[in-house]
């Protein structure tokens, strides 16, 4: 199940009805599942106004709607015949014969239902399936249960249901007692499902969802059996935390936030050796927060590539490691995994101090060059392995060879290792110079060479100047290929701050915002948080 985290209500209506237009814009004839309630009024508003402004086309969508009480007449301003016209029908150019719902006047209520389950299946399955969830779990007029039936049939409305529906008639004994409603086969059977949930009174529901087991007595957790579940929810109605897990070579770094975006905890383990270990770090780790904190998803920041959920990593015993899948397995939690620079860049976005931007370019100077890119407050990634900013060639003829295959790579030049190698070697043609009197055991530090360009050494200053130089030239080539609002710079040479920025921000030819991260190492577990 995918989780898509909204704002407030108005971004969930909007968030949901994007995802029906696209199912539209892609398939005119799309069937879609409908559901009632107050949930989707918003998405329904939005979608009339697409259709009115001529962006949507309902005139070859058909649509089945999940449930109606039973009996009711069609005219009962309370019937979700009466709401589905109201709300949307009404608003969008659908054909009424293209227009499914349960008839709660059937004087058949089983043959009804049968004929019901018959024309969904004869209009060839629904495409997408929106839903609401109700306070005790349920979907469409799916109440908790031992058992739960599969396709569309009558059904006895509980208490609860009564109570919360109360709100819309007169008085809870106008309630209808029953109800035809699609079975949890007949929405499993959809190809694609969104849920819509929003507000306080649907956080205990939500929290069971996610972080809960498969269970009758929670209808909406049959939904973990499906492959494409969205479930779009308001921070209202999502109260749990959030854990992001950062895997480095020596130590995995973890950060909790809460449904607020407040960090709530940060820690670090130590990284295991083998696969295996690093997995029951892991899992370990989380059962001993979960004791704390009520931890709903889980994300995980890892380097090296990700290809259809498999994890490959040079420095990592990780060789197509289905690190979501297997996590997922032993905690019972949504888990995503992504790129350990795409976190790190998230992080920077959300709570750094570029939290301000939309668009970002995060840039780590370490012992390569890596980064994330982040467009509109999302990570910009592909099934591809993207973003490998520090392997783009910036100098084609006599490039320096890189481990990549590749010559002239950017990090060959802007690493620390390369800024210290290339130090190393000018320090040793001039045997006379401060900087070569700094070497020690025969290495120099980042550090070193700005002490060295501090005390006046004319030979320090030339390996900066072309430091700073190769830094520019990729910095101007990612500026001009993104447009980002700022590039984010991190690892431990940004330490020295304006010493960096001042000469970097001259040679920079746009006025983009150039910063020095405020987060370095703790970027990629609050991203991963955020995934
Ligand atoms: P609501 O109802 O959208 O009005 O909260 C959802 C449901 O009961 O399914």
């Amino acid at each position: 199940m995918r989780i898509i985290l909204c704002d407030n209500y108005e971004e969930l209506s909007k968030k949901a009805a994007k995802l029906v237009a696209s199912q539209i814009t892609l398939k005119p004839d799309s069937v879609l599942g409908l559901a009632t309630g107050s949930t989707p009024v918003g998405m329904y508003g939005k979608l009339a106004d697409m259709c009115n402004s001529g962006e949507l086309d309902f005139s070859e969508v058909k649509t089945f709607n999940l449930d109606e009480y039973y009996p009711i007449k069609k005219t009962n301003n309370q019937s979700y015949d009466y709401f589905m016209r109201e709300n949307l029908f009404s608003k969008i150019n659908i054909r009424d014969e293209n227009i499914h719902i349960p008839n709660g006047e059937a004087d058949d209520p089983e043959k009804e239902c049968a004929d019901y389950e018959k024309k969904i299946r004869e209009s060839g399955g629904i495409d997408l399936q929106v839903l609401g969830i109700g306070r005790n779990g349920h979907i469409g007029f799916n109440e908790p249960d031992a058992s739960l039936n599969s396709f569309t049939h009558l059904t006895k409305l509980t208490e609860n249901t009564i109570k919360a529906n109360s709100r819309f008639f007169r008085s809870a004994d106008e309630v209808p007692r029953q109800a035809l409603t699609m079975g949890i086969a007949t929405i499993l059977n959809a190809k694609k499902i969104v849920l819509l949930a929003s507000g306080a009174n649907k956080r205990k529901v939500v929290s069971e969802l996610i972080g809960g087991g498969i269970n009758t007595s929670v209808p909406a957790t049959m939904l973990k059996t499906h492959p494409d579940v969205v479930l779009i929810c308001d921070r209202e109605s999502y109260s749990g935390a959030r854990l992001g897990i950062d895997i480095g070579g020596t130590n995995i770094k973890t950060a909790i936030i809460d449904s607020d975006n407040t960090v709530v905890y940060k820690g670090e383990f130590k990284t295991g050796n083998t696969e295996n270990e690093i997995i029951t770090g892991i899992v370990e780790t989380v059962a001993a927060l979960r004791g704390s904190f009520d931890i709903t998803t889980v994300g995980i920041g890892t380097p090296g590539i990700i290809k259809d959920g498999k994890v490959t990593a040079a420095n990592l015993p990780f060789k197509g490691t289905p690190l979501e899948s297997l996590i997922e397995e032993k905690t019972g939690l949504s888990v995503t995994v992504d790129n350990d620079a795409n976190c790190a860049a998230l992080g920077e976005v959300v709570f750094g101090n570029t939290k301000d931007c939309e668009n970002i370019v995060l840039i780590t100077l370490g012992t390569g060059v890596g980064g994330g890119i982040i467009m509109n407050r999302q990570i910009l990634r592909s099934n591809n392995n993207m973003g490998e900013i520090g392997h783009f060639v910036i100098r084609a003829k006599n490039g320096r060879p890189c481990k990549c295959g590749q010559s002239g790579c950017w990090e060959q030049y802007c690493s620390m290792t390369a800024f210290t190698r290339d130090a190393k070697a000018m320090a040793k043609k001039n045997p006379d110079s401060i900087l070569f009197g700094l070497m020690k055991d025969g290495t120099l530090t980042g550090e070193d060479i700005f002490n060295a360009m501090d005390s006046g050494c004319e030979v320090a200053k030339k390996v900066f100047d072309d430091y700073i130089r190769y830094l520019a030239i990729g910095i101007n080539s990612l500026v001009n290929i993104f447009g980002p609002d700022a590039i984010v710079l991190a690892g431990g040479v940004t330490r020295q701050g304006e010493k960096l920025l001042e000469p970097l921000r001259q040679l920079i030819k746009s006025d983009v915002r150039i910063e020095i991260s405020n987060l370095q190492n703790d970027a990629g577990a609050l991203g991963a948080a955020m995934l």
